[in-house]
């Protein structure tokens, strides 16, 4: 009995102990240095531990809380050691986030709550939470930052207007180096749930992003002028891409993800806007696409203004379930027929393998490659693809339009031959 009561005791106290007391205990001090938390950079220095509502933010889902993360990202990117901004559970509805360093520590965003994008367009000027120029970041915990999206996503004219208004992102990383982002769920998006913009060895593990099949632009994670980035073990469904590898992308390393539904996995858009950078040792490995409209792209414009090159991209051990395109490179992308079609692709696409691909195609193309006459597509290995229509009323094909490609163990009406 009394051995009972005093293990309650020690619970309540536990349950009483702010979350930054827990946190401190488990950081700081000489005595406690951080020997085991998996991805989060060691440090020295006394550090330091914010929770938000201790600086004013209501959980109630209605209370702006803008206020308070600003200051505690303020506190936090200025302290020194290892420093941890603690979302604590609850709704925390805010406007723009622009979390921007230098900082002096190490800072790690906590999301054991969730944060709640406010609807209201005039509290952002491009996106919603924005970490920029940190290095050392962590964003980590089992909790939500909810886009909001469905309130807004009839504001959004991008399948009309080609130069349309881009609606806030959910989380954008800008010039982060060396951070992890892992356990979150990033929901309904406004416009991307995730974007990777001039950073270097970042890595998204354990991620789920979800948005309506139909919701307009909500791409999973877009990484565009990166290197050294991977994404391991995430879950991925939303109304666009679930992956999309943009100009400018160096060793992008994707395991173990699921895509669906979604417009797949995708390199590209490629050649829409000038002085774009090459995008060069991409893998995609041990993936699952299940109903997705494409599988595995590359995709680029016709008319691009510069000449680019993707290279040495890899695709090995994907299962294909119901997918409308499994395996596509088109080199004439053109969304909504909106863009000018005047001429031949200067994006080069070569060095592209595709080995052990299976599963099911929902249309007979299960292979598609759009070249271009004047820029074929070269060094195209096919091994081990056999991807199969599901349906009765047709047999399963290959379009194979200016390729060099080679095929060994492939389905023979694969084999582009
Ligand atoms: C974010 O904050 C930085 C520094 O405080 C400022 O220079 C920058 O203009 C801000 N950006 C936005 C989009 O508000
Ligand atoms: C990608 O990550 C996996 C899992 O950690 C690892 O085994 C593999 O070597 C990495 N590949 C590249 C090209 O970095
Ligand atoms: C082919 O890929 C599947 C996953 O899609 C995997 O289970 C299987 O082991 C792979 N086969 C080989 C020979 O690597
Ligand atoms: C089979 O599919 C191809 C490509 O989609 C199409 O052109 C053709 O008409 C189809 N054949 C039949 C019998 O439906």
């Amino acid at each position: 009995m009394v051995l009972r009561n005093d293990a309650v005791r020690v619970v309540v106290f536990f349950l009483l102990m702010s979350v930054c007391a827990a946190h401190a205990s488990k950081y700081s001090g000489k005595d406690s240095a951080p020997e085991s938390s998996l991805g989060t950079p060691a440090v020295t220095g006394p550090g330091g531990c914010f929770d938000i509502t201790e600086l004013g933010a209501t959980g109630n889902g209605r209370t702006d809380s803008t206020k308070a993360v600003m200051e505690a990202w303020t506190s936090a990117c200025g302290g020194t050691g290892k420093q941890t901004i603690v979302i604590p559970n609850g709704d925390f509805l805010t406007g723009a986030l622009n979390l921007t360093g230098p900082c002096t520590g190490d800072v790690t965003i906590q999301l054991d709550g969730n944060l709640l994008g406010s609807n209201d367009l005039r509290k952002y000027k491009t996106n919603w939470i924005e970490v920029r120029h940190v290095d050392n970041l962590a964003i980590t915990g089992k909790g939500k930052l909810d886009g909001q999206g469905p309130g807004v996503w009839s504001k959004n004219s991008c399948a009309k207007n080609y130069n349309c208004k881009i609606l806030p992102n959910t989380l954008v990383l800008n010039k982060v180096n060396n951070g992890v982002v892992s356990g979150i769920t990033l929901l309904n998006a406004k416009f991307f749930h995730m974007k990777i913009y001039r950073c270097n060895d970042v890595t998204i593990r354990d991620v789920t992003i979800t948005a309506p099949e139909d919701s307009p632009n909500t791409d999973g994670i877009h990484v565009t002028d990166s290197s050294k980035i991977s994404i391991f073990s995430t879950t991925i469904g939303t109304g666009d891409d679930c992956i999309s590898i943009g100009p400018g992308s160096d060793g992008i390393n994707i395991t173990g993800v699921t895509c669906g539904p979604g417009h797949g996995i995708s390199v590209g858009s490629l050649g829409r806007y000038k002085d774009e950078k090459d995008v060069t040792d991409i893998t995609v490995k041990d993936c699952v696409l299940k109903n997705t409209a494409n599988g595995v792209r590359i995709k680029s414009y016709e008319d691009s203004p510069s000449l680019i090159t993707a290279s040495k991209l890899t695709y090995e051990n994907i299962k294909m379930e119901d997918v409308a395109n499994p395996i596509i490179i088109d080199q004439k992308y053109c969304p909504n027929q909106m863009c000018p079609s005047n001429g031949n692709s200067k994006v080069i696409v070569k060095d592209v393998t595709f080995k052990n691909i299976t599963g099911t195609s929902s249309t007979p193309e299960a292979v598609s490659f759009i070249c271009s006459d004047k820029l074929p597509c070269r060094g195209v290995h096919m091994k081990d693809v056999n991807v199969e229509f599901s349906g009765t009323n047709n047999k399963t094909m290959a379009i194979c339009n200016n390729a060099k490609v080679t095929a060994t163990g492939c389905l023979k009406d694969l084999a582009c031959v």
